[in-house]
């Protein structure tokens, strides 16, 4: 057992203060997307550098403004030490919305049947917590810590974390450490703990399809006039083919193959496509042909529609030829594919197939590239033997289909690999109603973190 004995007695005699703390953080509504809570922000990053500044010798801490939601960066370093790592994690949540679907508040942290229920719980204020706590507790036992240690804790994660890119851009001379360490992601099921070693990257848009200057009467003018939700509705329909293949010129180009290594450890995972479809509620599965659910979920790129609206949506019928239809579209990218240059060819694509009595109004938002780890990495072994230390089980090695801009942003920026230790479920409602996060994966995932430094060190 790598974690010195001081360490785990101060960590277990500080789990009710630990989930105290946890409580207190999750009361802050911190959603990035509403600009009326900025100043909830800006409290829940100053609460997170309190703690650091109580870390004692060898630490600094700072809350960085930026053009959006500010950045604590709290930096330990300690003469001898030889391996640095740098830690992120996001204070800011998605919106709570559909309120009336939670059973207690999203903002009124309640603990039921060993679960803390709120938003931000499992993404990832607790996740992002554990690493805090237990550098927090090193430093009470020990008084210092065996590795550097940069804390990049951001609030715009879930608006895609366009400020700390030029944050990191310009600090990159500072941050150079050995690897990067994230608990945003998933075990692979109860008792499956598990390191993700790819995750998929994604691009965000919106389009808009125009027809007449304002809504008309459809029994005057309907029939001559285009209407622009069956243009919409057509534009979309031409973005797959029968087999779920994606239709946006070029959009499989330079998507790296799975090999069959990476097939069979994926079928050497348990999975039940009946209980999966449970976990969902659909009736049956739809997906790209040639690939089973796993590989489409982890590594193979789609196109979502995430919003579509347009026209009169309110009781009873209005008998309209609206004037506009918009849809809100994301694509899962894999690697090695371009975010910004498939962005271009949807537009492209859709301005060309578009009927010429519509204009269409294309806007782009944030994208990131996939991130793909090799698995042999002397890291992901430190890492699996502080997972075991912590779980009390060794972790499988899964992707997951997620997307988490940063990691992308390290690899291109500092070179840097990144570890991503999920400590959460994919059943604990994350972005959903109802969110949670199993306390004892909570002070699992603690005793992780605190063995991983050790482990890091050790390298
Ligand atoms: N923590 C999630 C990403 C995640 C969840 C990865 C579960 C793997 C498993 C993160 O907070 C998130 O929601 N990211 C967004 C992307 C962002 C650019 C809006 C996503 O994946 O939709
Ligand atoms: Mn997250
Ligand atoms: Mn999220």
């Amino acid at each position: 057992m790598m974690i010195p004995s001081t360490v785990i007695d101060d960590l277990i005699a500080r789990r009710p203060e630990a989930v105290q703390l946890l409580s207190q953080l999750l009361a802050i509504p911190t959603v990035s997307a509403d600009p009326g809570c900025a100043e909830l922000l800006q409290k829940a990053a100053s609460t997170l550098s309190e703690l650091f500044h109580s870390a004692g010798a060898g630490w600094v801490t700072e809350v960085v403004p930026t053009a959006g939601h500010p950045i604590v960066w709290a930096r330990y370093r300690r003469p001898g030490n030889t391996r640095r790592a740098i830690v992120y994690g996001h204070y800011d949540v998605q919106p709570a919305d559909p309120l009336n679907l939670w059973t207690t508040p999203a903002f009124e942290p309640t603990i039921r049947d060993g679960r803390i229920y709120a938003r931000g719980a499992t993404d990832d204020k607790g996740q992002m917590l554990t690493h805090v706590l237990s550098a927090l507790a090193w430093m009470r036992a020990e008084g210092s810590l065996p590795i550097d240690l940069d804390f990049i804790i951001e609030g715009e994660e879930e608006v895609g974390s366009e400020n700390l890119e030029r944050f990191l851009e310009q600090h990159r001379e500072e941050l150079k450490g050995d690897v990067a360490v994230i608990s945003d992601t998933s075990q692979y099921a109860p008792g499956w703990p598990a390191i993700t070693t790819g995750l998929r990257g994604i691009f965000a848009c919106e389009i808009k399809v125009h027809g007449p200057r304002k809504d008309l009467h459809s029994g005057v003018f309907g029939g001559a006039i285009p209407n622009p939700i069956r243009e919409l509705a057509r534009l979309l329909s031409l973005l797959h083919n029968e087999q779920n293949e994606v239709q946006i010129p070029g959009f499989y180009e330079g998507v790296i193959p799975l090999t069959p290594e990476d097939r069979t450890g994926f079928t050497e995972l348990p999975f039940d496509e009946a209980s999966f479809l449970n976990e969902t509620g659909a009736a049956g599965l739809r997906g790209e042909a040639g690939y089973t659910a796993i590989e489409q979920r982890w590594a193979r790129p789609t196109c979502e529609f995430n919003g579509i609206f347009g026209g009169y949506t309110g009781p009873g019928p209005k008998t309209i030829v609206p004037a506009c239809a918009s849809a809100k579209i994301t694509c899962r990218l894999v690697a090695d594919q371009d975010p910004q240059r498939l962005m271009k060819s949807l537009e492209a694509f859709l301005q060309a197939n578009l009927h010429p009595a519509c204009r269409l109004e294309f806007t782009g938002d944030h994208g990131c590239p996939a991130f793909l780890m090799d698995r042999t990495s002397p890291y992901l072994a430190a890492a699996s033997r502080a997972v075991e230390a912590g779980f009390g089980k060794a972790p499988v090695f899964i992707r997951e289909g997620g997307s988490i801009p940063v990691v992308a942003t390290f690899k291109r920026l500092l070179g840097l690999d990144t570890l991503l230790l999920g400590w959460g479920q994919n059943t604990d409602n994350l972005h959903s109603p109802d969110e949670h996060f199993s306390l004892e994966d909570f002070h699992r995932g603690t005793l992780a973190s605190a063995a991983l430094w050790a482990e890091l060190a050790r390298l």
